[in-house]
C-alpha cells in the first residue's frame, strides 16, 4: 500500500487517541517528581475520556469545569463529545501543565491554581454558574476540609440536579459522600492494564440543597 494511504488512517487514529506520546512523556516526568500530587503515572485513555464526557449535561446553563487537566486527555474527550471550548474552564495546579494545556487548546480558559481554592478562582474568573464539574484530581488523598471546600464551591454553582463527576481508582467512593450530603454512584468501571478505573457521579441530596442538612 502506498505510504500516503497508510498515513491517513493512522493520523485519524492518532487524533482519536486521548494522549499523544508527548503527553505521556510530560505526564510521566511530572509523576516521577510528585507521584501523590499527580495521582497517576500516565494520562487517561480514550475510553476514560469518553466515559467522563458521557456525564456532561450541556443543556444546563453555565460553564463546564474540569479539575486537574493534566495534559488534556479528558479535555479532549469533552471537546470531542461536543462541549464548545469556550464553555470549558480548567483548573490545573502545575504551572508547566497549565501552560501546556493553554498552548494545546486554543481558546481554552486555563486557570493555574489549587483546586482547593476553586471558590475564589471561579469568583475571580467571573463564573457563578456551572453546568457540570468533571474532576480527575487525586481527591481521595486530600484532607477532608480540602475535599469539602472543593465540593462546596462546585455545588453552590451547580444548582439543583447538577453533577460532580469524579475519576478514581479507589474501589469505593473516593469521598465520604453521605457525610457531605451527597448521593453518589459509580457510573462506569473500566479495566486498564488489569487495574480498575471508576467514574463516580455525585449530586446534592435535596435536603442538603435546601440548607436543611
Ligand atoms: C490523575 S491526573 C489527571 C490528568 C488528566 N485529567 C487525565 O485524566 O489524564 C490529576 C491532575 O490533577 C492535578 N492536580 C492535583 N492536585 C491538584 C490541585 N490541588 N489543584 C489543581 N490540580 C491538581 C495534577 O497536577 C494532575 O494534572
Amino acid at each position: 500500500m502506498p505510504d500516503a494511504l497508510h498515513a491517513a488512517p493512522e493520523r485519524a487514529a492518532r487524533r482519536r487517541r486521548a494522549a499523544t506520546p508527548d503527553d505521556r512523556h510530560i505526564f510521566f516526568r511530572h509523576w516521577l517528581r510528585n507521584p501523590l500530587g499527580i495521582g497517576a503515572a500516565l494520562p487517561s485513555g480514550t475510553k476514560v475520556a469518553r466515559g467522563m464526557a458521557r456525564e456532561l449535561s450541556l443543556s444546563r446553563p453555565g460553564a463546564v469545569l474540569e479539575l486537574g487537566g493534566g495534559t488534556g486527555s479528558v479535555t479532549r474527550g469533552l471537546i470531542a463529545a461536543g462541549c464548545p471550548i469556550e464553555r470549558l474552564v480548567v483548573i490545573e495546579r502545575e504551572p508547566d501543565l497549565a501552560a501546556y494545556l493553554a498552548r494545546r487548546f486554543t481558546g481554552l480558559r486555563v486557570i493555574c491554581g489549587d483546586a482547593c481554592d476553586t471558590g475564589a478562582l471561579l469568583a475571580g474568573a467571573g463564573i457563578d454558574t456551572l453546568a457540570t464539574v468533571v474532576s480527575s484530581l487525586p481527591i481521595k488523598w486530600f484532607p477532608r476540609p480540602a475535599q469539602r471546600a472543593i465540593l462546596d464551591a462546585c455545588f453552590s454553582r451547580l444548582g439543583s440536579g447538577g453533577a460532580f463527576v469524579q475519576l478514581t481508582n479507589a474501589l469505593a467512593s473516593p469521598i465520604p459522600a453521605e457525610e457531605f450530603g451527597l448521593a453518589g454512584e459509580e457510573v462506569l468501571r473500566i479495566w486498564a492494564h488489569f487495574l480498575p478505573v471508576q467514574i463516580w457521579r455525585y449530586r446534592r441530596e435535596p435536603a442538603a440543597a435546601n440548607g436543611r442538612c
